[in-house]
């Protein structure tokens, strides 16, 4: 039956794995580069790697403990467990969610999916748990992004290389008693889906240096126009979705935007008029963690964001995606 109850995030936690590679990195493996261009044009100064032996369900794991630890329902109240990634662990099945549920342990029943929506996959995981809580399949989910991006991306590549890390962000959702979400705007334009693309691979370089497979799937981006289509998607999905929720922007308390380049944000806050200090910023420590980017960021944020604040987040990405959330802290 579906519920009337308000629904809204309860908890949040986050995971980066222990390793961290700043900007002359690149310079120290022979690329023609360096840490100044690096943080002048992208605003990013370190990122974290996964090592060997962790996988993307080991980053999401480490983020789901962290958001039961911050909060009140306990691992075995979960009805389901979403699991955003581009980079999960096994092509093709078993999906990451699957493993995640293994890993946390949890032997009752738990519907388990992924989804693959780039950098907007956790936004949209998010408008996925509201609908299934509001239909009534379902009284909380755990909802994860996570990323071992590191792994799809060619580390002889400076166009790309420089950009990317690894990480995890969680999020309980269930019905609380005031406030949580009021409006969700998102869509896609597949027209777009040469700019920011995987594909097949020669001679590309793995972090440790050994080279990956010939014709290994690796991440191809057109810089140029991911920026500014970027820039006019969250613009455009902001401003739709403050209008449909008729809200001033001088009410947002909070903006956590998808962390893919400094200058987006800042271009973001000026065209939406929202002062940039309202933005949450993180991408100067971890870089781009696509699906995880979100979460992670919003996990940092969480002791600053007061009960009551007016959150939006906003992702864009690979498809060409977007997803945008307004709601009230809880
Ligand atoms: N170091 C030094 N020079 C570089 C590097 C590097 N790491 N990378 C590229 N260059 C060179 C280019 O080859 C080019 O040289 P050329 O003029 O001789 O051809 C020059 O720098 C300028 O390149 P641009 O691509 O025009 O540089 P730009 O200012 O656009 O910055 C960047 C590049 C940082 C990638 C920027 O375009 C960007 O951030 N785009 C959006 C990226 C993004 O948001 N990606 C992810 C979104 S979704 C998702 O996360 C999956």
């Amino acid at each position: 039956m579906p519920t009337n109850k308000c629904i809204g995030v309860i908890s949040v936690g986050h995971f980066l794995p222990h390793m961290c590679v700043a900007n002359d990195h690149f310079v120290s493996i022979g690329l023609d580069t360096s840490p100044e261009w690096i943080e002048s044009r992208s605003g990013i100064r370190t990122r974290h790697i996964a090592s060997d032996n962790q996988a993307t369900s080991d980053l999401a794991v480490g983020a789901a403990e962290m958001a039961f630890k911050n909060g009140p329902i306990s691992s075995n109240q979960i009805d389901f467990i979403i699991v955003a990634t581009a980079t999960p662990d096994h092509i093709g099945f078993p999906s990451t969610a699957c493993l995640v549920q293994q890993k946390l342990g949890l032997t009752h029943s738990v519907e388990c999916l992924d989804i693959s929506a780039a950098c907007s996959g956790f936004t949209y995981a998010l408008s996925l748990a509201y609908s299934k809580i509001h239909s009534g399949m379902g009284q909380y989910g755990l909802v994860i992004g996570a990323e071992t991006l590191s792994r799809l991306v060619d580390w002889s590549d400076r166009r790309t290389c420089i950009l990317f890390g690894d990480g995890a962000g969680a999020a309980i959702v269930g019905t609380v008693d005031s406030g949580g979400f009021i409006g969700f705007n998102q869509g896609a334009d597949g027209n777009c889906s040469h700019i920011l693309n995987c594909l097949p691979t020669e001679n590309a370089v793995q972090f440790s240096g050994k080279p990956y497979p010939p014709g290994v799937s690796m991440i191809h981006m057109d810089g140029q126009s991911v920026f500014k289509k970027g820039i006019q998607v969250v613009v455009d999905s902001l401003t739709q979705l403050l209008s449909e929720a008729n809200i001033n922007s001088n009410s947002i308390d909070h903006v956590v935007c998808h962390q893919a380049n400094q200058r987006i944000i800042s271009s973001v806050a000026k065209q939406m008029g929202i002062p940039l200090e309202k933005f949450v910023i993180n991408i100067d420590r971890v870089g781009n963690t696509s699906a995880a980017s979100i979460p992670l960021a919003l996990s940092e944020a969480n002791a600053r964001i007061n009960p009551g604040d007016t959150v939006i987040l906003v992702g864009f990405g690979s498809g060409f995606t977007w997803s945008s959330i307004l709601l009230k802290w809880n």
